[in-house]
């Protein structure tokens, strides 16, 4: 039997590479068989086929990658791991490597892409109430051009009605639900995001100092735990294998069962607030 999970023979580019889950899902792709194409702000300390140096925040760093990366030959899988935590950095900053540095390599990468290629992306648990602040994100997903809605951003900002980080997630979350079909259905590439859980990697100290150790330790859990960088490695590499080949625009919660709890009502999320 063909192993549906193999990416023999697979070139794979995995942004975000240098830690946390994009640091594991190049070595799990690697380990199954990709040669991976590694891009980060930072040179990560193990050896990839390729390193590109690339500042998320920057539309003409990513152009460039894309050229750089297409100059090589197709890309089968691509990897959005890239992302920043809020807390000392900027909302700006936080929407431009979150949100809009991904949709820009996206839409940079997958004319390199070939039908039958996949595109997976990580957005969080933090994005779950997405369908309440639909209107506000498909004003700036409707913003096409990166360097409008980067003016759109820094408004939003600038006014204060802009909490960062869980708007960049509830953007992901919804440019994967409404893009995901028609990119499927214009060129065959498919694409999706995990959405996770509190999982142990350096952002996890960022996520304490903001808002309490106490609530990302009553952060609900079902499973018991925080989740590894492995644990959500291993779906993107699911969704962006031959295994997942008739799933595109969806959002998988990868949180043990939070989300589902908290939308239907079987989790209070007052669980959260320390007494
Ligand atoms: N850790 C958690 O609890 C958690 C939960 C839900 C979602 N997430 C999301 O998972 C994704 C991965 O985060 P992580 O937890 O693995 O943290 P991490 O800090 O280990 O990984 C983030 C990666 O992004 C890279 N990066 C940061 N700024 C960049 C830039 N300007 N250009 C290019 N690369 C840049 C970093 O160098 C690093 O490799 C993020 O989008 C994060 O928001 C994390």
């Amino acid at each position: 039997m063909n192993n549906p999970l193999s990416y023999a023979n697979k070139r794979v580019v995995v942004v975000g590479c240098y830690s946390g889950m994009g640091e594991s899902t190049a070595r799990i792709v690697g380990e199954l068989g990709a040669e991976v194409v590694a891009v980060d702000i930072r040179k990560p300390g193990v050896a990839h086929a390729n390193f590109l140096e690339v500042d998320c925040r920057d539309p003409g760093a990513i152009d460039a990658a894309a050229a750089e990366i297409s100059r090589s030959g197709p890309v089968d899988a691509l990897f959005y791991c890239a992302g920043l935590p809020g807390g000392s950095f900027s909302n700006v900053d936080v929407m431009s490597v979150n949100f809009l540095g991904q949709r820009h390599f996206v839409e940079a990468c997958a004319p390199h892409m070939q039908r039958g290629s996949a595109i997976a992306s990580i957005s969080s648990a933090a994005g779950m109430a997405y369908a309440m602040a639909m209107d506000r994100v498909k004003e700036l997903l409707a913003l096409t051009d990166h360097a409008q809605a980067l003016r759109w951003v820094e408004e939003a900002d600038a006014e204060g009605s802009l909490e960062g980080y869980s708007f960049s997630k509830m953007c992901t979350i919804v440019y994967v639900l409404h893009r995901g079909p028609l990119l499927t259905r214009e060129t065959g590439i498919r694409l999706n995001c995990i959405s996770p859980g509190p999982t142990d990697t350096p952002m996890m100290p960022h996520f304490e100092e903001q808002v309490g150790k106490a609530f990302m330790d009553n952060f609900p859990k079902p499973i018991g735990r925080n989740s590894t960088a492995d644990e959500q490695a291993w779906p993107l590499a699911f969704l962006n294998s031959p295994a997942a080949s008739y799933i595109s625009g969806e959002n998988l919660f990868t949180d043990g069962g939070c989300a589902g709890g908290i939308l239907t009502g079987s989790i209070d999320p007052s669980e959260m607030m320390p007494s």
